[in-house]
This record gives C-alpha cells, sequence and structure tokens, in this order.
C-alpha cells in the first residue's frame, strides 16, 4: 500500500506534537507547512523528528516547507494555523485574526489538496470549520472540527481523578459547540459500566463539568502566552488515523449538521463515524429535555458567532 501523506498546516507547538505522533505511529509521511517567516521552524522540527527516527526505528519522515506545492495531494490535512488565546481572551476573540488566516488555508487547500480530509484545530473552532468548509468547497463529510475528541478527553480524565480509577473504564461525551456552553453528557457516563450518577455526588459531578468547560481557560492561564498542545495533537491524530486506516471509530466531531438534533447547515459537536470515506454517519444521542435545552444554549452561542463570519 503506497505511504500516505498528512499534511499539517501550523508549525507551531500543535504542528510539531502532530508531526511527531503521526510519524511514531507510522500513519505515513509528514509536511509540516508554515508562512515563509517561519521557515527555521518547520525545517528545524523536521530535522529534529527525522534524527530521532533511528531511535524510535519508524520510517515516516517529516518535510518542513513555505511552499503548499509539498502539500499537494496530501490524505489527511490538520489544520492548527492561527493565533492562540491569551489570558482573559475568550476563543471568540480570536474570530477576525483567524479567519484572515483560515481563508488563505482553504483556498489553498481548495488549490493544492481537494480531495484531503480536513480536521480544523484553530479556535472559533466551529466558526473556522464552517467558514473552511464554504471557504474550500470541500464535501462536508470531508471537513471537521477536532475539539469534541478533546472535550470528552478533558471530561474523562477529570472523572478517573476523581474516582482515583482507570481511564479505561470511563466512557463519556461531551456534546455540543467547543465553548463555555459544552454539554458533557453525565446521564450517558459510566465507569465499568457502572453509571456516573451513582458513583459521584452531584456537587462533585458539577465541579467536573465546570472543569471540562473550561478546560481549554485552565491552560491557557497556566501557559500565559498560549494554549494548550499535547491533548488537542493526540485528540486530531486519534480522527485523521481512523481515516487513513478506515477504522469507523465513533468520535466526537464538529460535522455539518443537516437536521439532525434540530440544527441545518452548522457544524456542530456530535459523535460520527470516522472512516476512509471521512464523516461516515452521524449518530443522533437520545436526550431529555434539559439536556435538550443545554444543547440549545451551547448551539445559540456557536450560531451567534458563526453568524458574524464574513466570508
Ligand atoms: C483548548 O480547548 O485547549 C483550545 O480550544 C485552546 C483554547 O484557547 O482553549
Amino acid at each position: 500500500m503506497a505511504k500516505k501523506k498528512i499534511g499539517l498546516i501550523g508549525g507551531g507547538q500543535i504542528g510539531g506534537n502532530l508531526a511527531l505522533l503521526a510519524v511514531q505511529k507510522n500513519l505515513g509521511d509528514v509536511v509540516l507547512y508554515d508562512i515563509p517567516a517561519a521557515e527555521g521552524l518547520v525545517k528545524g522540527k523536521a530535522l529534529d523528528i527525522n534524527q530521532l527516527s533511528a531511535v524510535d526505528g519508524y520510517d515516516s519522515r517529516v518535510l518542513g516547507t513555505t511552499d503548499w506545492k509539498d502539500v499537494a495531494g496530501s490524505d489527511v490535512i490538520i489544520i492548527t494555523a492561527g493565533v492562540p488565546r491569551k489570558p482573559g481572551m475568550s476563543r471568540e476573540d480570536l474570530l477576525d485574526v483567524n479567519l484572515k488566516i483560515m481563508r488563505d488555508v482553504a483556498g489553498n487547500i481548495k488549490q493544492h489538496a481537494p480531495n484531503a480530509f480536513v480536521i480544523n484545530v484553530a479556535n472559533p473552532l466551529d466558526a473556522m470549520v464552517f467558514a473552511l468548509q464554504k471557504i474550500s468547497g470541500l464535501p462536508a463529510n470531508m471537513v471537521v472540527g477536532m475539539a469534541g475528541v478533546l472535550d470528552t478527553s478533558r471530561f474523562k480524565c477529570f472523572v478517573a481523578e476523581a474516582l482515583n480509577t482507570s481511564i479505561r473504564d470511563v466512557e463519556a461525551l461531551v456534546l455540543g459547540g467547543h465553548g463555555d456552553d459544552m454539554v458533557p453528557l453525565v446521564r450517558h457516563s459510566t465507569v465499568g459500566g457502572v453509571p456516573l450518577t451513582q458513583l459521584l455526588p452531584k456537587d462533585k459531578l458539577d465541579a467536573i463539568i465546570d472543569r471540562t468547560r473550561k478546560g481549554g481557560a485552565e491552560l491557557v492561564a497556566l501557559y500565559k502566552t498560549g494554549s494548550a498542545y499535547f491533548a488537542p495533537a493526540a485528540s486530531s491524530i486519534a480522527m485523521a488515523e481512523s481515516f487513513l486506516l478506515d477504522r469507523k471509530r465513533v468520535l466526537p466531531a464538529a460535522a455539518l449538521l443537516k437536521g439532525e438534533y434540530g440544527i441545518s447547515d452548522y457544524f456542530f459537536g456530535v459523535p460520527v463515524q470516522i472512516g476512509a470515506g471521512g464523516v461516515e454517519k452521524i449518530h443522533t444521542v437520545e436526550l431529555n429535555e434539559a439536556e435538550k435545552a443545554e444543547i440549545a444554549k451551547s448551539f445559540d452561542s456557536v450560531k451567534k458567532t458563526v453568524e458574524s463570519v464574513k466570508l
């Protein structure tokens, strides 16, 4: 089987971690792209990672480049280009600056890699993935936003910590937009098959929900000059791997909805099956009235941001 090609747009902290994870998992050869001002950064990271290949014994290679032609023909593209927020900022504060960057990125993807499965990580995530799909004109099933995997992973991590139990047995899901109104589905969460609501009292669950919702901001406050990078990279790679290896995993992702959850023509975080066909299925979780109200609130926030996107 021919080696796959993974285009990483943005050579910052997440981009570097993505490149490392992609080659360590032997997913294919990696092209790490950034603008000419960051040439040293992408070439340096590529060289550094390639020099590690003998230690780890993997055969995938990384190319650092500032030329979109090198990205051409990528099977998967992960976009991390854009500006991260600083303490005190909301993700929405990044809309104008990151939209400008997304216009250029989406146009280049359309020109150079129109058949790629594209995963967006840039914020504000749901609005950026909306802009990406509209500008690139790529089929909706080939464009997703990463955040559901990240938010769900944070939720599971905090649950495992609270119970001092293995993360392996935590089953949980976060739906909705990638913002402070995201919806951790406590009622649907289990640990080793035992309902989470039986294992933790309401005040502890509420604290976990709150921490999950503010998970990105907690890291922004700690890092001070940027936002999370390890977990976003791992989350994106899980999605890319499911596509490249046709794993057909069901992962929460921002996908274009066509009436599911009562939402049409917006990207919103829901469980989707990702395989060789991109987003192959969108799953609808049965929700009670309270959960529906939370979804509506989360969607209102996403809609408000998307409505201010000038394409
Ligand atoms: C995250 O959740 O870590 C990212 O969306 C980055 C951020 O600004 O919070």
